[in-house]
């Protein structure tokens, strides 16, 4: 007999996001960034702020993601903020994303319904 676990929804099928992908859901009234890097599925918060930078109209290099609005760089895996907006009035200010928890069950791909998320 299997458990079904009430804190994680799905929000996409694996299918939909090929090895160095990315994709935006919706959760919460929330968007989401999923992201395949080699074959593994990541989330994090979208979009990239202050400048509400939309994260999926970049590109995925390895496991990093580099916001098209400013220049900060991602790492998918965590939400690090590993490279700061290029402006001179944020004087590289790290603002990390959240990162939520997925879980692939065979060909769905389900995250949990964090509610508590606040960039
Ligand atoms: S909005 Fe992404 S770096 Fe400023």
């Amino acid at each position: 007999m299997s458990t079904y676990d009430l804190s994680f929804t799905k929000v996409a099928e694996t299918s939909e996001i090929p090895v160095g992908r990315m994709k935006i859901v919706k959760i919460n009234d929330m968007e989401v960034l999923i992201a395949n890097v080699d074959g593994s599925f990541y989330a994090i918060t979208n979009p990239c702020t202050p400048r509400d930078g939309d994260l999926s109209k970049s590109s995925l290099e390895g496991n990093i993601v580099t916001c098209p609005s400013q220049g900060s760089k991602f790492d998918v895996t965590t939400g690090n903020c590993i490279l700061g907006p290029k402006t001179w009035f944020s004087r590289g200010k790290k603002n990390d994303a959240k990162s939520i928890e997925v879980r692939v069950k065979g060909a769905n791909i389900l995250l949990h319904k964090h509610s508590s998320w606040s960039v």
